[in-house]
């Protein structure tokens, strides 16, 4: 019996997967939800159909953006639907990579990029460096094609022996210098709307400043296996359980008699 399916070994060898969305019907939901919110929020007299997220940077000025994402980021998760589809879009992948009992973090992130804006950077970091456990993926679905510096940028699977090394020589000296050591070594996502993104956050990541001339919008959110074990980000505080198996649900129900 094979121990592992293609996919997985992909996800094991590379660090990422990226597949077109498994119900575009679902990725059409969580972009014209941006959409319609952002036509509110900014009082743009257009149908929200022509909004186009690759320029939004003409609409809202650079101190406002925050708070714009802010905003919307409260919206998308007072929305059950946004969640529902969020999950859709890569149901079948996840159970691959992640398992079928899963706990999905209760709050979806959003992330706009406008070009050459030194605000919003996310310097080279792995997750599991905050609080978050080494079990966890993130799924990270871009509401426009994204390449070059207009994406985010992760190492290759196989350097990490080679980073860990390094990182215990303790001869980085900040982050910069972190960066500009393994800068060769790390790949920029080329991805499409209407793809999505499954990677490994335990593998460094980040982006640069956007030097293109088109703003990005993406999504992220993290899933785990509901019973792989958790870090400072907890079952209940930061994730919630997505599904549980029937036997699952019976076992944790179950009193002896008496
Ligand atoms: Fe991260």
């Amino acid at each position: 019996m094979k121990l592992y399916n293609k996919f997985e070994k992909n996800f094991i060898n590379k660090g990422f997967i990226i597949n077109k969305s498994e119900n575009p019907k679902s990725t059409r939901y969580l972009s014209n939800f941006l959409k319609k919110r952002l036509v509110r929020l900014l009082n743009l007299k257009i149908n929200f159909k022509n909004l186009n997220l690759n320029q939004l940077h003409l609409y809202v000025k650079s101190n406002e953006l925050n708070k714009i994402r802010l905003k919307l980021i409260s919206q998308i998760n007072k929305d059950l639907k946004f969640r529902r589809n969020y999950f859709l879009v890569a149901k079948n992948m996840i159970h691959h990579i992640v398992g079928n009992e899963l706990a999905m973090q209760i709050n979806i992130n959003l992330s706009i990029q406008f070009p050459n804006d030194e605000s919003s950077l996310l310097p080279i970091h792995s997750d599991t460096w905050s609080g978050d456990s080494p079990f966890e993926s993130v799924l990270w679905l871009p509401m426009v094609n994204c390449y070059r510096t207009k994406s985010m940028f992760i190492l290759e699977a196989k350097k990490m022996d080679y980073f860990n090394k390094t990182f215990s020589k303790k001869s980085i000296k900040s982050v910069d210098d972190l960066y500009s050591k393994f800068k060769k070594n790390l790949k920029f996502i080329k991805i499409n709307y209407g793809e999505f993104l499954l990677f490994n956050q335990n593998l460094p990541h980040g982006n640069l400043i956007n030097r293109t001339n088109e703003t990005r919008v993406s999504l992220n959110c993290r899933f785990k296996g509901l019973f792989t074990p958790y870090m400072q980000k907890d079952l209940g505080s930061f994730f919630s359980p997505l599904k549980l198996r029937a036997a699952t649900k019976l076992g944790l129900d179950y009193k002896l008699p008496g």
